[in-house]
């Protein structure tokens, strides 16, 4: 009897999830791997991971929009193949059709399902209603404002009446006001049971967000994407951001998060993205964010070792952003990341106080030492008799191992580094790195 109650309570499951896209030079990109997880009735689940970690994939293939490499995905019991009828999704940015009215966007919701037009109506007229958009039936989307047409957006997935709600970020392209706003709104509808939803995923990469409205947080890797920790939320609703639990609790994850397994965990014997060596991929980050930074932390009140959470409030800049910045400065050696804190070694140190020339040095030696793809950049042009080689050989190389987007982003962070630092020139109209340094 027991067992059967858990059974029919897990409204979805996923299992064993492998997604690989091909690459355009041949091969394929892993970029979910061993995926597994289950949303049960009644709760709200937070999907946290990096840009580009592969989370929208996975959550198209819950939604049964893209079909999986391998592994599979129940719906209530059931596997799904194809779009499932008592799921919703919403997305980022409220791709709402300009030409139609509010209600007729979201009276398109009911597209695929076979209703009467007079309880299609209906229902569109509820949705709205639900989402505080009442008034608003015949405004147009370039009529209302972006907080009102993500409102929209959520009228469009619950009007089907779904049994699951998945939600793909869709408070990060509002402004910070609007974003609290449609939280509180969306948590007041859940608590007072006004949807006949059942269970809530929430894809996000903003820690606090997740915190503050899930029962439980699926930490996700990166390279491939895959759950690597499960951390429930036990603070009592409604919660307030400023409780000493809420904020141990965003810290503890800021520190699951940093943790090298968060960043890169590849299965036994599956090829990554950012394999070692020189095709390890680079995050887009500028040497002006990163002196920006050891700026900040060298100086008062951190004084060479940071809170990160701490960190990125007082620099207005996101996890995401934070991530990306500390993870370079640690490949770099000039910082360590430990404990969801961040310290300068003693290059760092240095580096903050030295003037522009010695800063160039530091940061030369650093890149050539602990960035394999700098150095072999260096080596080439080193080589070659007129010391110039076409940004395309890197690209060409680069693309072998991870997507054409990543590769471009790799060389364009190498390429601003390099030049920083002196290391190589480079020629944006002809596409040219060089070793003589124009400037
Ligand atoms: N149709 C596709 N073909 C090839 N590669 C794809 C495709 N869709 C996604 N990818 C790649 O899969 C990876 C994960 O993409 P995805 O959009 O799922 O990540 P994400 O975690 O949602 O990122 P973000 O936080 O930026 O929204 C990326 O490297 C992306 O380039
Ligand atoms: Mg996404």
């Amino acid at each position: 009897m027991a067992i059967v109650t858990q059974l029919t309570r897990n409204v979805l499951e996923v299992r064993q999830i492998r997604k690989a896209f091909p690459r355009p030079s041949g091969g394929e990109l892993t970029v979910l791997d061993n995926v597994d997880l289950t949303l049960k009735e009644g709760e709200i689940v937070g999907l946290l991971g990096r840009s580009g970690s592969g989370k929208s994939t996975l959550l198209r293939i819950m939604a049964g929009l893209v079909e999986p490499s391998a592994g599979e995905t129940l719906f209530r019991g059931k596997p799904i193949d194809g779009p499932a009828a008592g799921i919703a999704m919403v997305f980022q940015t409220f791709a709402l059709f300009p030409w139609l009215t509010v209600l007729q966007n979201v009276r398109l919701g009911l597209d695929a399902l076979q209703i009467p037009e007079e309880e299609a109506r209906k229902r569109a007229l509820e949705a709205i209603d639900l989402v505080g958009m009442d008034g608003f039936e015949s405004a147009y989307p370039k009529e209302i404002s972006g907080g009102m047409r993500q409102r929209v957006g959520f009228a469009r997935a619950l009007v089907v009446h779904p049994d699951l709600l998945l939600l793909d970020e869709p408070f990060s392209a509002l402004d910070v006001l609007t974003a609290e706003t449609l939280r509180t709104d969306l948590l007041d509808l859940w608590s007072e049971k006004l949807m006949p939803i059942k269970s809530i995923l929430l894809v996000t990469h903003n820690i606090e967000e997740a915190v503050l409205m899930c029962d439980r947080i699926l930490v996700f890797s990166s390279n491939p994407g895959r759950v690597v920790a499960e951390i429930p939320v036990d603070i009592p609703r409604p919660r307030n951001r400023l409780d000493a639990k809420f904020r141990r609790l965003v810290d503890k994850i800021y520190e699951r998060m940093t943790m090298p397994a968060t960043i890169a965990a590849p299965a036994p014997g599956v090829p990554t993205i950012a394999e070692e060596g020189i095709t390890k991929a680079l995050p887009r980050v500028s040497t002006n964010s990163m002196a920006g930074l050891i700026e900040a932390i060298a100086g008062p009140p951190y004084n060479g070792r940071a809170d990160l959470p701490e960190l990125a409030d007082d620099m207005h800049i996101g996890m995401d952003q934070l991530f990306s910045i500390g993870e370079t400065l640690s490949l770099l050696r000039f910082a360590d990341l430990e404990g969801g804190d961040i310290r300068l070694t003693e290059a760092g140190r240095r580096f903050a106080v030295e003037d522009p020339n010695i800063r160039k040095q530091l940061f030369a030696e650093r890149l050539l030492a602990n960035v394999p793809l700098a150095a072999h950049i260096r080596r080439v042009l080193d080589e070659r008799p007129a010391h110039r080689a076409p940004y395309a050989r890197f690209a060409e190389e680069l693309e072998d191992a991870m997507s054409e987007e990543r590769a471009e982003q790799t060389l364009r962070s190498v390429i601003n580094w390099g030049r920083f630092a002196e290391v190589f020139a480079y020629d944006e109209n002809q596409a040219m790195l060089s070793l003589d340094n124009p400037s």
